[in-house]
Parts: C-alpha cells; sequence; structure tokens
C-alpha cells in the first residue's frame, strides 16, 4: 500500500472536496469517521509509516503528517460553519413580531372612581394642595379620639366601625385603642398635622368602611378629604374654595351652594353644603341659577381647636378648614349612575360603558370632562 505522492495528493484532494460539500453535521462526522475514524484512510497511512524505510519515511513523513493536519483542520472549519449556519436557522425561525398590530378596540379603562380621584388632585393641585395618603386600617386614636370624638360620644356608635378582634399575642396598642378599618378619611387630618409643620394645605381621596349596604351604601366606599391649615383662615376661605371645587368639577359656572348648618365633633362651626340641581326631562341635572332643588354632597367646618391641639399645634396660632365628601356618590352625579353597588360588581359591561380612557388627563384650565 505504499501510494505514490500522487496517490496522496489524489486522496488529499478527494477528501477536501468530500468536507466541504458536507451539507450536515452526520455527513461530516462519517467523512472524518472514513479518514481520521481508527479504520479511516488517513489513519491507516499513519500507521503505514512504521513499516517504511528510513528513507521512504523521510520522504513521505511530512506529506502525511501535513495530509492529517489538513484533514482535521478542514472538519474543524466545516463543522463550525455548519454549527454557527444551525444556530441562525434556529435563531430566524424563533423570533417574535413584536410589530404586531394593536388590538382595534382598546382594552381596559379607568374606574369612573379612579377617573374622579385623577380630576379631584388635578382640580385642587391647581389651587396649591399637595395629595396625602393615611392607612386604612387605623387605630381608635386617629379614627375617633383626636377628631374630637370621645369614647362615650354618640358619633362613635353612629360610625357602624368595623373593629378588628384584638390579635392574641399581639403587642399592645398603647393609648391608641383597638384596631379598626377607619370609618372616614378625617384621620388623614391627624396624620397630616402631626407629620408636617403649617401651613398645610392637602386633600387625602381613599377608601373607607362602614358596616352599611343599600343601593346607595356600600360596605367599603370613597371619600375624599380636604384640609387647610394656616393663620387668619375664615369661613369665606372654606365657601371659596368649595365654590371653585364644585365649579371645576362639574364643569359649569352657574352652580349654586347652599351652606346649611350641621355637627360635626372635629369642625366647629360645622356644616353640610348642597349643591342646586335643575330638572329637565324629569332628570335632575347638577347646576343652574335657580334650582329646583338640593342635593348634599359634602360635610365641612372650621377645624375644632381640640383638634388643633391634639395634634400638638397651638390652636391661638394656627386655624384651619377641613371638608370630606364621598367620591363615588360624587361619580355618579356628574356620571349618571344610579346604583352605588354596580361599581364594585366587577360587571365587564358595566366597565366598558362607564370607564374612561387611561390617558386622558383631566386639568382645571383645560377641563376636565372625558
Ligand atoms: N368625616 C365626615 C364624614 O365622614 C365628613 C367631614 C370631614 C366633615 C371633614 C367635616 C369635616 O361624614
Amino acid at each position: 500500500m505504499m501510494e505514490s505522492m500522487t496517490d496522496l495528493d489524489n486522496l488529499k484532494a478527494d477528501l477536501i472536496g468530500q468536507i466541504s460539500q458536507s451539507e450536515d453535521l452526520a455527513g461530516l462526522e462519517s467523512v472524518r469517521v472514513h479518514a481520521l475514524g481508527k479504520q479511516g484512510v488517513v489513519t491507516a497511512l499513519l500507521k503505514s509509516l512504521g513499516k517504511m524505510t528510513p528513507e521512504e519515511r523521510q520522504e513521505k513523513g511530512p506529506v502525511i503528517h501535513s495530509l492529517r493536519q489538513e484533514v482535521a483542520q478542514g472538519i474543524a472549519d466545516r463543522k463550525q460553519a455548519l454549527e454557527t449556519a444551525l444556530l441562525n436557522e434556529k435563531l430566524a425561525s424563533e423570533t417574535i413580531d413584536l410589530s404586531l398590530p394593536s388590538p382595534k378596540i382598546p382594552k381596559g379603562s379607568l374606574h369612573p372612581v379612579s377617573q374622579v380621584m385623577d380630576e379631584l388632585a388635578e382640580i385642587f393641585a391647581d389651587l396649591g394642595f399637595a395629595v396625602a395618603s393615611g392607612p386604612e386600617i387605623e387605630d381608635e386614636w386617629h379614627n375617633f379620639s383626636a377628631l374630637n370624638i370621645p369614647e362615650s360620644h354618640p358619633a362613635r356608635a353612629m360610625h357602624d366601625t368595623f373593629y378588628f378582634e384584638p390579635q392574641e399575642g399581639a403587642a399592645s396598642n398603647g393609648d391608641k385603642g383597638r384596631m379598626l378599618l377607619r370609618t372616614h378619611t378625617s384621620p388623614v387630618q391627624i396624620r397630616t398635622m402631626k407629620g408636617q409643620e403649617p401651613p398645610i394645605r392637602i386633600i387625602a381621596p381613599g377608601r373607607t368602611y362602614r358596616s352599611d349596604s343599600d343601593a346607595t351604601h356600600t360596605p367599603m366606599f370613597h371619600q375624599v378629604e380636604g384640609l387647610v391649615i394656616d393663620k387668619g383662615v375664615h369661613l369665606g376661605h372654606l365657601k371659596w374654595t368649595l365654590e371653585t371645587f364644585v365649579r371645576a368639577y362639574f364643569e359649569r359656572d352657574d352652580i349654586v351652594l347652599r351652606l346649611r348648618p350641621s355637627y360635626f365633633p372635629f369642625t366647629e362651626p360645622s356644616m353640610e353644603v348642597d349643591v342646586g340641581y335643575t330638572l329637565e326631562k324629569g332628570r335632575r341635572i347638577i347646576g343652574g341659577k335657580d334650582p329646583d332643588g338640593w342635593m348634599e354632597i359634602l360635610g365641612s367646618g372650621m377645624v375644632h381647636p381640640n383638634v388643633i391641639t391634639a395634634c400638638g399645634l397651638d390652636p391661638n396660632v394656627w386655624q384651619g378648614f377641613a371638608f370630606g365628601c364621598g367620591i363615588d356618590r360624587l361619580a355618579m352625579l356628574k356620571y349618571g349612575m344610579d346604583d352605588l353597588r354596580a361599581f364594585f360588581d366587577g360587571d365587564l359591561r358595566w366597565l366598558r360603558h362607564f370607564g374612561f380612557a387611561a390617558l386622558d388627563v383631566p386639568t382645571l384650565s383645560g377641563g376636565v370632562g372625558a
């Protein structure tokens, strides 16, 4: 089997040809076995070196070694190329087309309560109010005592409060009393006065809870609290603020408010505020200079000196006003919904009908309507 140099050249050309023609890794592997495997032709040539005369070995040795070297290198290069091609093919077939068109009907919308909260934040931001918040799980001190509602006070019983059972082994709540679900947003007044220096101008929208349920009451509902604490604040400031707010919210200038004397333990004097409505085809439309009737929309008053003192401020220096307003009711009046319970049913048809576009940003200057 002592091949001539021409035979070796031919063998090399043949193997290199087979390598470059291999279309896949399996084909290439069989070329490798054919050339370099235990029984391979190149392996056989290498073995034959041992049987050669020294002269012949000197002549053919380097040629056979370089043949093996070139074939091995050729296989490695081809293998690399085939693997790269395979990977590229896989990557191309597994891409995701992120340019798919958006659905024809946009899905998802803002709940009317969220929409109204946004509107309130915008309206009051234009008047210089910041948005504050407090915990929904409160203690008796913040929800009642600090608001001038002592334990014996009938207002406590009137609030239909959800109390928590005292947790066995839990740390005592000290003099802050039992834990409860806040019955109004007024405890945020206390937290804000204790947490920052006056002057204060905040609104605090959020969830509130009372054990009550019918067409106009749900156990969870939403309120927005307003609080202003400064020097020399009087009823005139309160009245102007409420009028400006209600006109901006209902987007009408011809809105008349009626302030009725009332009672809240945490304000003195206290008043309830009614907004005038006009009857149009039997429907109550908020607004009109000469109202056909009145609808109550919020409670308000000048912050009671006892509340200011409970927060560590001197009521001879600081005064202010506060108001609390049901957000769900505000939404119902503006957007014409009649059953409060539908707000929290999660019925998609209702949400599609009354929902708002997410990017609809209301402002006092640009209008707040949808
Ligand atoms: N917290 C009162 C309520 O829930 C509303 C209110 C707030 C009244 C602030 C006066 C001042 O009914």
